[in-house]
């Protein structure tokens, strides 16, 4: 028998590229972080887990084949204009420039918010001050590096929607709804506005992935979950959703492959939402 040709290496689709991942500690921002470190992008995880944050940039950073550091972690509480200003400013000074910007962070109301009635007002401030101001103030302090030329010109913000921008309602809590709605009209008009400068801004709106907001939310565990959403609720049947894929979408956004694509919310919810519609 002959031998197998060698496989050709992964093309680096971020190569040379510097990312800021909010809320890339755990869950789809950590997935998102560990895949773009793999196509050369150098990463800086601005999160307020601080362990968890410092592990992951160790772990990335010692599967790079030179040993050279491809990734950091930066106390950043999206809600504080300072936190956010600071990790901008810090993957500016230690890499020269920002190319794209990942607004993942993101929290889920309370179980218990599900009806109007019975919604808690400083929940539902929470959940806006972090899924909304806390995405206004990512795209705010990225657009102010890539417009002024310190991204080297142009650049690529992706946030982190949700499937409920799409048409499936009455499942999920009015806060979270309403929020990641705002999310994708903030992202179209920014799309609009930043267009002159080269900077492109889509969004990515996956259906559920176990991770702690999710599991945390439901109550359930992981396999009673996988049962429910991709067994029962699913449309695309035979094939679960993780947070891989979800990375995927983010990073196509992110990379040269959509260079032409911008003011997209990506929906990564194997039709759901038509069947839901
Ligand atoms: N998991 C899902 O099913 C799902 C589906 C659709 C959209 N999303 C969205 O994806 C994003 C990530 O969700 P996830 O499921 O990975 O959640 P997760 O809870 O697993 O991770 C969220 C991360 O954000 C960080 N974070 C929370 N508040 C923050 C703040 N104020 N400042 C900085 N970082 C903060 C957390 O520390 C954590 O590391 C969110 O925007 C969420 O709404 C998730």
């Amino acid at each position: 028998m002959k031998g197998f040709a060698p496989l050709a290496p992964i093309a680096k689709r971020l190569q040379g590229k510097v990312a800021v991942i909010t809320g890339g500690a755990a869950g789809l921002g950590a997935s998102a972080a560990r895949l773009f470190a793999r196509h050369g992008a150098k990463v800086v995880i601005a999160d307020i887990q601080p362990e968890p944050g410092r592990l992951l940039s160790e772990e990335i950073n010692s599967s790079q084949s030179h040993g050279t550091a491809a990734a950091s972690y930066v106390h950043c509480d999206v809600t504080v204009d300072a936190d956010v200003r600071n990790a901008v400013d810090a993957a500016v000074s230690t890499h020269g420039r920002l190319d794209v910007m990942l607004s993942n962070a993101g929290v889920m109301a309370r179980p218990d918010t599900m009806a109007i009635a019975s919604t808690d007002p400083d929940d539902f401030r929470r959940v806006f001050d972090v899924n909304v101001y806390g995405a206004f103030l990512a795209a705010k302090h990225a657009a102010r590096v890539m417009m002024t030329g310190q991204g080297g010109g142009g650049g690529a913000i992706v946030f982190m929607a949700s499937n409920v921008t799409a048409t499936s309602y009455g499942t999920t809590p009015h806060a979270y709804v309403a929020s990641k709605h705002a999310v994708v009209g903030l992202m179209r008009n920014l799309c609009v506005e930043l267009g002159g400068n080269g900077i492109r801004v889509n969004s990515v709106s996956p259906f559920a992935v176990p991770t702690a907001m999710s599991l945390g939310f439901t109550g359930m565990d992981e396999t009673a979950f996988k049962e429910a959403y991709y067994g029962k609720t699913g449309n695309l049947k035979g094939v679960e959703l993780d947070a891989g894929d979800v990375a995927e979408a983010a990073l196509y956004l992110a990379s040269e492959d959509a260079k032409y694509v911008s003011g997209i919310n990506l929906l990564v919810d194997g039709g759901y939402s038509l069947k839901s519609a």
